[in-house]
């Protein structure tokens, strides 16, 4: 839906209020959002699209911007909510924490979850601007309800996170290992844009699915199966 959580903007009501009786007629167990800006004021127009999201400087102030729509998106959906981590193409000079030192408190103070989207983590890898390694060290395991796997291409110089094919090596390789810290790990998607079909075709859907599978029961069962890392990784 892709409101203007992490910036200054009000949200959009209306909106809310019809997320809110869609979430309630369709009984959502979770709601999310992106942590990042789709929409932002631009001269006269109050909310022009930006076009791709934007990144948040991580501060007291955007905390307490987050911690105010969160309270007023929970009482509109009546469920839980979950902010996912955006695709990053530079680095956000001036923030006072990291990525997932702000996810962690949002879930510890905000009780609001994290969607986790690991190859979000592979656009910024590839764009220079953090490390996945470190950044799941530091994300609190128990944060984690949804995955996102997804591939990707390159634009304009740019690593782009466009849903456009299969899930690369290293991608699959953070997920088996971290994947059973997630005890609370309720979903993994992949992403996929129709658009690429071609690219990707049925075999190649149906060996993510396949592999997705292998996840699921790898994290189920809490372990660490290192020959699935190992093949993955290739
Ligand atoms: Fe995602």
């Amino acid at each position: 839906m892709s409101y203007p959580i992490g910036c200054g903007m009000t949200l959009n009501m209306a909106m809310v209020a019809e997320v809110g009786s869609l979430a309630k007629e369709l009984n959502l167990q979770w709601y999310s959002e992106h942590l990042s800006m789709f929409l932002v004021s631009n001269g006269s127009v109050p909310n022009s699209q930006a076009g791709l999201g934007l990144p948040v400087a991580y501060d007291e102030e955007t905390f307490e911007i987050v911690s105010d729509k969160l309270r007023i998106l929970r009482s509109a959906v009546g469920c839980d909510l979950l902010l996912e981590n955006g695709a990053i193409f530079t680095p956000v000079p001036d923030s006072e924490m990291s990525e997932p030192e702000f996810l962690n408190r949002v879930y510890s103070e905000l009780d609001c979850g994290t969607l986790l989207d690991l190859h979000n983590l592979y656009v910024g890898l590839l764009n220079g601007v953090l490390s996945p390694l470190e950044y799941l060290e530091k994300l609190n395991p128990d944060c984690v309800r949804e995955i996102h796997l997804a591939g990707g291409h390159e634009l304009a110089g740019f690593y782009t996170d466009a849903h456009s094919g299969g899930t690369p090596g290293e991608v699959w390789s953070w997920a088996y290992e971290f994947g059973p810290r997630f005890k609370n790990l309720r979903a993994i998607v992949f992403e996929f844009h129709e658009s690429y079909f071609e690219r990707l075709g049925l075999g190649g859907i149906a060996a993510e699915l396949e592999r997705m599978h292998e996840l699921a029961d790898a994290v189920a069962s809490g372990t660490r199966p290192l020959e699935n890392v190992a093949r993955h990784v290739s």
